[in-house]
């Protein structure tokens, strides 16, 4: 059975209030899910230490982006090793933001995935193609030429550490979402690639991120290849995140 895993992404919001007070509340609240969902938290870097001391044993941690080497002068950047040092159990990788304001390549991705799996976290790594990619018909050819270059890296012990977030660009902080059907296209199809490149495809989770909203969840995690979510805005809000996480079906 594929883990499932609901992950709130904060971007560059909150504060060390919201560190301690939401992550209490999402905790509290965590204790009667029944579900078997895995509840991450993924705030910016300055407060994870905050959030891991807050956490407790129900919910993970990890960080938004990790350096692409081990250590040395790279100043800004933050290591792999020093987030799970600090208590963090995941890193996400490729985000759209990364890609499309830092540069972030798939070369970049794939060495960065080293390094998080190198470094004994789960990378969660985000694909997804822009509206124009999807206008033009692209979206599969696009999203399929990421994942393939973006784990190029990955080693067959490496597999049960990664994890695929597709996000469609055109619905990240948008309001749009893809339709339950459209995602789950998009999901067999990256399944359908990742057993092409040797990965045991039935075993690794893939989310669906973009505008998930507590009205829209339960939909979305229905379809059979829809593994859990990666949340932007909805996860700042309590009350919101966790109807999210309550929103994966039990035992499938
Ligand atoms: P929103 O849920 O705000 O659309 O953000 C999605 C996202 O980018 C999560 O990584």
């Amino acid at each position: 059975m594929r883990r499932k895993i609901v992950a709130g992404n904060w971007k560059m919001n909150g504060s060390k209030d919201l560190a301690q007070t939401l992550v209490s509340d999402v905790r509290s609240q965590a204790a009667s899910l029944d579900n078997g969902v895995e509840v991450v938290i993924i705030p910016p870097a300055i407060y994870v230490g905050e959030v891991a001391a807050n956490a407790g044993d129900l919910l993970s941690v990890g960080v938004q982006n990790v350096g692409q080497w081990a250590s040395g002068a790279y100043t800004g950047e933050i290591s792999a090793e020093m987030a799970r040092d600090q208590g963090c159990q995941y890193a996400l990788v490729g985000h759209s933001e990364r890609r499309q304001i830092f540069g972030e390549t798939d070369e970049m991705v794939a060495e960065k995935v080293g390094r998080i799996v190198a470094g004994g976290l789960y990378a969660v790594v985000c694909v997804g193609e822009t509206l124009e990619e999807r206008e033009a018909g692209k979206a599969e050819s696009v999203v399929a030429a990421q994942v393939r270059n973006g784990l190029a890296a990955v080693s067959a012990d490496q597999w049960r550490q990664v994890v695929v977030a597709y996000e469609p660009v055109w619905a990240i902080g948008t309001g749009k979402t893809a339709t339950a059907q459209d995602a789950q296209a998009m999901h067999a199809s990256i399944r359908k690639v990742l057993s092409e490149i040797g990965a045991p495809a039935d075993e690794i989770s893939l989310l669906y991120g973009g505008s998930v909203k507590a009205d829209n969840a339960a939909a979305l995690f229905a379809e059979p290849d829809i593994d859990g979510g990666l949340i932007g805005g909805a996860s700042l809000i309590a009350q919101d995140f966790i109807s999210i996480c309550r929103s994966v079906p039990a035992g499938t």
